[in-house]
């Protein structure tokens, strides 16, 4: 009797495991920033947004259409790290700005509103797997005033 028991709950927590096993989950970090000088691109002008709603779209590569959509919210550093289950190796799937909780840094830099992911351990074949979106960011409605000097030094360092 008991070791009917003993295999009955065995076979029960083997059950509630498999889905466990068998479902791709990923982990998607990525950082939304305020780009204070409006160049297009990080400075060390720039700050991090905590309180971003960040999104993540997924299209089916044939119809265009959207098949699967989630959301988070940036933490005290500007990263959000959002969970999707489920492989995505059918779809296009990226990561967007969907609000800015700053009312004078929220025109998302159309340079920089979204980010391409791929979701899918076909190719590698590990679950669990971290993928790293590329920074997004928004910019602030006016320059700052050390602006015009700090991209001066942007420029020419990229020339060299
Ligand atoms: C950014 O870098 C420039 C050039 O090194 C420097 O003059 C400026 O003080 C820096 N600004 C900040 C906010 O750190
Ligand atoms: C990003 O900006 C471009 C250019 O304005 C626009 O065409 C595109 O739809 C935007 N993408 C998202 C996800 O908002």
């Amino acid at each position: 009797m008991a070791r009917i028991m003993v295999l009955m709950l065995l076979s029960l927590s083997l059950i509630s495991i498999l889905p466990l096993l068998t479902t791709a989950m990923f982990h998607v970090k990525g950082c939304v920033y305020c780009d204070t000088c409006r160049a297009g691109f990080e400075t060390n002008a720039t700050f991090y947004i905590q309180g971003a709603t960040v999104g993540i779209r997924c299209q089916d590569r044939k119809t265009m259409n959207q098949v699967f959509y989630t959301e988070g919210v940036t933490d005290s550093t500007g990263t959000y790290n959002i969970i999707v289950e489920n492989d995505h190796h059918d779809h296009i799937c990226k990561t967007v700005l969907v609000k800015s909780p700053i009312a004078w840094c929220n025109t998302p830099d159309p340079g920089r509103n979204r980010s391409s992911i791929v979701l899918s351990h076909y190719k590698n074949g590990v679950l669990n797997h971290l993928h790293y979106a590329n920074s997004m960011g928004y910019l602030k409605d006016e320059p700052l005033p050390q602006c015009h000097q700090l991209l001066q030094y942007y420029l020419s360092d990229s020339d060299i």
